[in-house]
């Protein structure tokens, strides 16, 4: 398996990237949603909003890098048998992924520094405030944040169907094309 992308085929990087950042954006948007049903007495509610801001921060860091690399090796072109309304609806979901991959941790980063506090990473290390206290930017990072979730729910949701359904049904090997092949 190549560490660059072909015309063809993922490489090992571009999958390491995916399936990481994958499980990560999935582990995020459960957590997120359970942590705001918790009640200050839970004992899980500073760890799991501490657990969710450190994985937010190390998805951020980790999209930089897979967009870099990216630029620098090119993703596969779609298969040869996608429709072309099924080709641009991919690289349509593909483009809003990577940007919610962007946009999801940066508002979050927004909304716990608009108090003027820095994110503390897994109590590895902190990632300062860029700005100072602001509360118009909190409430409008905190709407973001909320309905972004939603939206890249739906995308996963349908990006996750598209896929099974190309690799089950239409036996194409999409799916297998960003595991081992
Ligand atoms: C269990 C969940 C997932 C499965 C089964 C899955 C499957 C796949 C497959 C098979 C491809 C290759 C499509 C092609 O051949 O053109 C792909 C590409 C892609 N997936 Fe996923 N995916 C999952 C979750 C996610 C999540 C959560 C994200 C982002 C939040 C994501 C973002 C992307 C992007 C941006 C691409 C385009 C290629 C790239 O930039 O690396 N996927 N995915």
């Amino acid at each position: 398996m190549k560490i660059k992308n072909t015309s063809q085929h993922f490489g090992i990087l571009t999958k390491l990237f995916h399936w990481l950042i994958a499980i990560s954006i999935i582990a995020l948007i459960w957590l997120g949603w359970y942590m705001v049903d918790l009640t200050y007495y839970d004992k899980w509610y500073n760890r799991s909003l501490d657990w969710h801001k450190s994985l937010g921060m190390l998805v951020l860091g980790a999209a930089l890098l897979k967009i870099g690399w990216q630029l620098y090796s090119p993703i596969p072109n779609t298969l040869s048998n996608l429709k072309k309304w099924e080709r641009l609806s991919a690289n349509i979901v593909h483009m809003s992924l990577l940007t919610m991959m962007i946009l999801l941790p940066v508002t979050g980063y927004l909304i716990s520094t608009s108090n003027g506090q820095p994110v503390n990473v897994f109590n590895w290390f902190d990632i300062p405030a860029l700005i100072s206290k602001n509360k118009e930017l909190r409430d409008l990072a905190i709407e973001l944040h909320y309905y972004m979730s939603y939206a890249t729910a739906i995308l996963i949701l349908g990006h996750v169907g598209a896929a099974l359904k190309h690799q089950v049904f239409n036996k194409d090997g999409t799916l297998l094309r960003m595991l081992w092949r």
